[in-house]
């Protein structure tokens, strides 16, 4: 029965079921939960242990770095410096690539993580999260790593997932061609136990998630996109629910838990041109593979955000994601709006 089976029993079961997995792959898993032990228990009582507020530093996303986002950067990058299995990080809190003395030759994989998501809800407690991507090196083993490492498109990830810090804390991953399975983390054992097992997306949603003050800044089809699932439309169980956190991995798991789409578009008129904001390694491409694996979708607007060719390692992307039919629907208003 599941509530039993531990996230160490699940993966290790994986691993006896996939031949090409090694014990590597599941140590980093291993080690993935470990921090989201640890940051759970500094999330859980940050009010108490002056961890809430900013630390007066501006990171190079040009935002102001909130105490939690340090502390949760360190635990990610100590935690996964502790094997030798990963050889490269990229962190959204960290200009350049991170070389673990230990790992640098030996290690077999690359992680790039957003090791706290939605900051600006950690001092009104607010649902947060941590997103993870994992890589193979493309380096030969015994070299030294090298940034390239880190820039591999979503078709090359095998594995990727989130921990949302919320209601409960729940760890969701999924691997190359595999299943999406959450886990919920009980403190009175420490254990990350599964509670739902090859979870799948609905392919027509019934929520809408943007932030709409930008709407004026956005490409008509998108646009024209947000009317639609505005008008009353019974056959269509329109109008959908608006539904906004403001923490990615909040309104990505409510999502694909009930269906619905996430939008982050990208300006295109207005002084805020842009890319969007989201970046594309660590926050839009391992959501991408969990959508995609759980039978969803997740596009640029133009292309697959699974076929991005990375070249920045903080690159930002414009990100629709959510329920297949859903996204399908945004992209085909683009381009049936295409502005030149
Ligand atoms: P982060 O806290 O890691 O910088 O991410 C915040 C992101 C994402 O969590 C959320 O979807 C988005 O910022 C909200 O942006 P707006 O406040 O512009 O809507
Ligand atoms: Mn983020
Ligand atoms: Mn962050």
């Amino acid at each position: 029965m599941d509530g039993m089976v531990t996230i160490e029993r699940h993966i290790l079961d994986q691993e006896a079921s996939s031949p090409s997995a090694s014990g590597v792959f599941s140590g980093l898993l291993y080690e993935i939960a470990l921090a989201g032990k640890i940051i759970q228990r500094e999330v859980s009582r940050a009010g108490l242990i002056e961890l809430l507020g900013k630390t007066g530093d501006v990171n190079i996303q040009g935002e102001t770095v909130a105490k939690l986002d340090e502390y949760s950067n360190e635990v990610m990058v100590r935690t996964l410096s502790m094997g030798n299995r990963v050889c490269l990080m990229g962190s959204e809190e960290v200009d350049d690539v991170i070389i673990p003395e230990n790992g640098a030759k030996q290690g077999k994989y690359v992680v790039c993580f957003d090791p706290l998501d939605g900051s600006s809800n950690i001092d009104a407690n607010v649902s947060i999260g941590t997103i993870f991507s994992i890589f193979r090196r493309k380096s030969e083993l015994g070299t030294l790593p090298t940034r390239e490492d880190a820039l591999q498109p979503g078709s090359e990830l095998i594995g990727a997932g989130y921990i949302v810090y919320g209601s409960s804390t729940m760890l969701v991953y999924t691997t190359k061609g595999g299943t999406v399975d959450g886990f919920t983390y009980d403190p009175s054992v420490g254990e990350f136990l599964r509670s739902h097992q090859n979870i799948r997306t609905p392919e027509t949603g019934r929520i809408y998630s943007v932030n709409e003050g930008n709407v004026q800044y956005w490409e008509r089809g998108i646009q024209q996109f947000l009317v639609g699932v505005k008008a009353e439309d019974k056959a269509r169980k329109r109008p959908y629910a608006h539904r906004y956190i403001g923490s990615l991995v909040a309104d990505f798991h409510r999502n694909l838990l009930y269906g619905g789409i996430f939008l982050y578009p990208r300006n295109v008129r207005g002084g805020k041109k842009n890319n969007g904001k989201l970046r594309l390694l660590y926050e839009a491409m391992p959501l991408a593979m969990v959508a995609v694996n759980a039978g969803g979708g997740a596009s640029t607007g133009r292309m697959p955000i699974l076929d991005v060719q990375p070249t920045e390692l903080h690159q930002r992307v414009p990100l629709i994601i959510g329920s297949r039919n859903d996204v399908d629907e945004a992209v085909r208003f683009i381009a049936a709006e295409e502005e030149e």
